[in-house]
């Protein structure tokens, strides 16, 4: 029989970088309810799917999401939230997944800032344990922009103004009596059909069992997660054999109420069935690995579920038995095999955790694990693995979190937190500083005030404040860090104190101060051989010589910094220092070298995906252009880094040094191009989605054959190509309009006309051009 197996792939949906896939099961029917989400998508702004848990919310939602696309041309993304267990963490979480950075310190700002004029659906999955703070987020998003849809599953509804309410039905059971050829019709037959030949290839429907299959999909309500747990059973059981066994379990769970049992016991009673039907080993992992939030590969179940009952030797048989019996799903992840519980399952495994009295020793193993990968990420940051190490953080995020709320639970594991789990601040600074400073904040509060990783996680927290722009915040925390590394003797601190001090002297341009300060903390972390605060600590500290006038012995230090990053296989440092590089030569030297090093910051941060580091390059690009000759391609870049900048919640004029030569590079293009049309170009690359303004931005630094082909020629009419011509042997557009005698804006126009017909953004690019067509 043919399954209803639907082409929409669930796992891409508005997924480019979402962690968890879910997982490739057949999905079968639900028409009408598609047909009604759709319907209430259409006329409202809040449809929430409730309903008890595995009835099927998550999966309906994600199909009807594929359904509707088309009505959102802005997109589509999903939040997948049932791995997220601190309300505090809601905002900037829905900023990640928007693709939105929290350089400011309220992303919520940030996120309606990018949502009110766009058209866009946004799926909350599995908000029930965060319907407080779900339903604040929600409120504040649908009336701050008008374009914006929630889609919400949660076994309790949000309560917000205009929320409209979706009960999800079970599946579609027959009524008793049902002829064999019609049961295929119903939803309920079909999933047990499709997870059944899963597990008995040759089972089938016939005259004989048709009345039993009736008989097992009324007892089991429809409720898919139930069929799933069952169908499993049919390995061994026929299905008259299955029913027998339900009627037992039954009885005894409704004392022989005739009213038979409530859906969520019924649901309850198939997981409990599939716990006793487990061995001891398969029921100790089940329970043990419901400390891991996100999902876990094997290497992490060895680790932290094996001992006690369970060889770790075993441990690869144990998950094979689970994911037989439908406990754990089976995901990939960048090649890697994972293992997940649905929610309802874990929420199980997780009770029979705490009635064995094991959860806090589990939930130590589980942050011991995290510590141990953390430790690591932290001894091989600075090297060849580095963008290895933020994939795998960022892969790890739900159980790094997971981790932190255990040692944010009291003084003693507090400590352990900062001290330890505290060492990979760098994928703050990538990934979170919001986040980062919310678990600094929360440790701080609990740890011991002598607590040993104080000091460190006062300076992050400082550090982190900064870059938000969040002063009073960084001014409090560094100077309570200073007294501590001071009191303590924390020589490591005290030069972190000096660096975090050194870069707010640079950014508000106090060169004098950071040069002074920079001087110190480098100096400190080489004699106490901390090579990963000294690197960090160079390159602005070159860029701070270079700022202060004296260009040449900046420019030895940031590069002589740049190759020991270089030789150690480091990417994401050697990004920044590049970037100071471009930074001092654009703001006091050679806009050649820094357009030359600004191309490479770009090239390389594809390899970390630090799109921080995008707004800081471009802004240096745009005013290369500027000075270049290229006033059109300049104000489209200084768009592309307006909007770069924005979707962080910060702005270049947050740097001081940056002010004034952004705003004399925007008078300057201004002047050249005239204001109407410095003014459309902007436009045009503020609005360039971020895939496209990269390939922009890059293309200049790519040879120019690359860019257009040869006979593109016909392309362009016989003055054109004559214009083109006059452009190659480098005469501007004033000597051009004087030899043709026609008037200069003429001339500029018909040389923007050729940039557009090739699709190029620069007079070099004609030039080659023109060259490669001679050969
Ligand atoms: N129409 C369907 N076709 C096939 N499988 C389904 C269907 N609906 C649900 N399932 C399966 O049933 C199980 C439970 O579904 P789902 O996770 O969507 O439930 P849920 O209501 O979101 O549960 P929870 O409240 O625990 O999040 C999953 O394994 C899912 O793949
Ligand atoms: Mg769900």
């Amino acid at each position: 029989m043919v399954i209803g197996v639907t082409t929409c792939d669930e796992a891409a949906v508005g997924s480019r970088d979402d962690a968890m896939p879910l997982e490739a099961t057949t999905y079968v029917g639900r028409r009408a309810e598609i047909a009604e989400v759709r319907r209430l998508l259409g006329a409202t702004s809040t449809v929430t799917l409730t309903g008890p848990g595995g009835v099927g919310k998550s999966r309906l939602a994600r199909r009807a999401v594929c359904a509707v696309r088309g009505m959102f041309p802005d997109g589509v993304v999903v939040v997948k939230l049932a791995e997220l267990r601190e309300p505090a963490l809601l905002v900037s979480t829905v900023a990640a997944r928007l693709g939105l950075g929290d350089r400011a310190a309220i992303p919520m700002d940030v996120i309606v800032d990018h949502l009110h004029q766009r058209r866009m659906l946004l799926l909350l999955d599995n908000c029930e344990h965060l319907v407080d703070a779900c339903a604040g987020l929600v409120d504040t998003l649908v009336s701050a922009c008008p374009g914006l849809v929630v889609l919400a599953t949660s076994r309790q509804s949000l309560g917000v103004t205009g929320e409209r309410i979706m009960p999800v039905p079970p599946l579609e059971v027959p009524q008793p009596g049902g002829a064999p050829a019609d049961l295929e019709r119903y939803d309920a037959v079909r999933l047990l059909l499709d997870r059944a030949t899963a597990v008995v290839p040759s089972f089938a429907i016939t005259e004989q069992n048709a009345a039993d299959v009736i008989t097992l999909c009324r007892k089991l309500e429809g409720l898919p997660l139930a069929i799933e747990l069952a169908a499993v059973r049919m390995r061994v059981l026929s299905v008259r054999q299955l029913i027998d066994r339900l009627d037992k379990r039954f009885a005894v769970l409704t004392g022989g109420n005739r009213g038979g049992p409530s859906r969520h016991e019924t649901m309850r009673s198939l997981v409990d069935w599939s716990h006793e039907l487990c061995t001891e080993p398969e029921r100790l992992l089940w329970a043990r690995a419901s400390v891991f939030s996100g999902g876990f590969d094997l290497d992490a179940a060895e680790r932290v579920c094996s001992g006690d009952g369970l060889d770790s030797r075993h441990v690869l048989d144990v998950i094979d038995a689970l994911i037989d019996k439908s406990i754990l799903v089976r995901e990939e992840y960048q090649g890697l095999a994972r293992y997940r519980m649905l929610e309802t399952i874990r929420l199980y495994g997780e009770e029979r955790l705490r009635a064995a009295d094991d959860e806090q020793r589990m939930r130590r193993r589980h942050r011991d694990w995290c510590v141990e990968l953390t430790g690591r990420f932290e001894a091989e940051w600075i090297g060849p693995d580095q963008a290895r190490w933020v994939d795998m953080l960022i892969r790890e995020h739900p159980n790094l979190r997971r981790a932190l709320d255990f040692c944010a639970s009291d003084p003693d594991e507090a400590a352990v937190g900062l001290s330890k789990v505290l060492t990979f601040k760098e994928y703050w600074i990538i990934r979170g500083l919001t986040e980062g400073r919310i678990w600094l904040d929360r440790l701080l509060d609990v740890a011991a005030d002598d607590a040993p990783g104080r000091a460190h996680a006062l300076w992050s927290n400082a550090f982190l404040a900064l870059v938000q722009g969040d002063i009073d915040a960084y001014e409090t925390h560094l100077s309570d860090a200073e007294r501590v590394a001071e009191r303590t003797g924390d020589e490591k601190a005290v030069a972190y104190v000096h660096h975090v001090r050194a870069y707010h002297a640079l950014i508000g341009n106090d060169m004098p101060n950071a040069v002074e300060l920079f001087g110190k903390s480098v100096a400190m972390f080489r004699a106490q051989g901390d090579e990963a605060g000294e690197l960090w600590s160079t390159y602005n500290y070159g860029l701070a010589i270079s700022l202060s006038g004296e260009l040449d012995r900046g420019r030895r230090v940031l590069r002589d910094c740049i190759e020991r990053l270089t030789s150690r296989g480091e990417v994401f440092w050697r990004s920044w220092a590049l970037w100071s590089l471009a930074a001092a030569e654009y703001l006091r030297g050679d806009v050649d070298e820094a357009a030359k090093a600004g191309f490479e910051v770009l090239r390389l941060q594809r390899r970390v995906h630090d799109r921080v580091i995008l707004a800081f390059a471009v802004t240096v690009l745009a005013g290369c252009a500027a000075h270049n000759e290229q006033p059109r391609r300049a104000a489209r870049l200084l768009g592309v880094a307006a909007t770069a900048w924005r979707s962080f919640g910060a702005s270049p004029r947050n740097y001081a040094a940056f002010v004034e030569p952004v705003v004399s590079d925007t008078e300057l293009v201004a002047g050249r191009l005239g204001f109407d049309q410095a003014a459309n170009e902007f436009a045009l690359g503020a609005a360039m989605p971020a895939e496209e303004a990269m390939a922009y931005v890059l293309a200049d630094g790519e040879p120019a054959e690359e860019t257009a082909p040869k006979n593109a020629q016909g392309t362009l009419t016989r003055r054109e190509n004559q214009i083109a011509e006059l452009v190659a042997e480098g005469l501007t557009n004033k000597q051009i309009a004087e030899k043709l005698g026609i008037a200069r804006r003429t001339a500029e126009s018909h040389v923007d006309h050729i940039l557009t017909k090739l699709s190029f953004t620069n007079r070099a690019q004609i030039a080659a051009w023109v060259a490669s067509r001679r050969n």
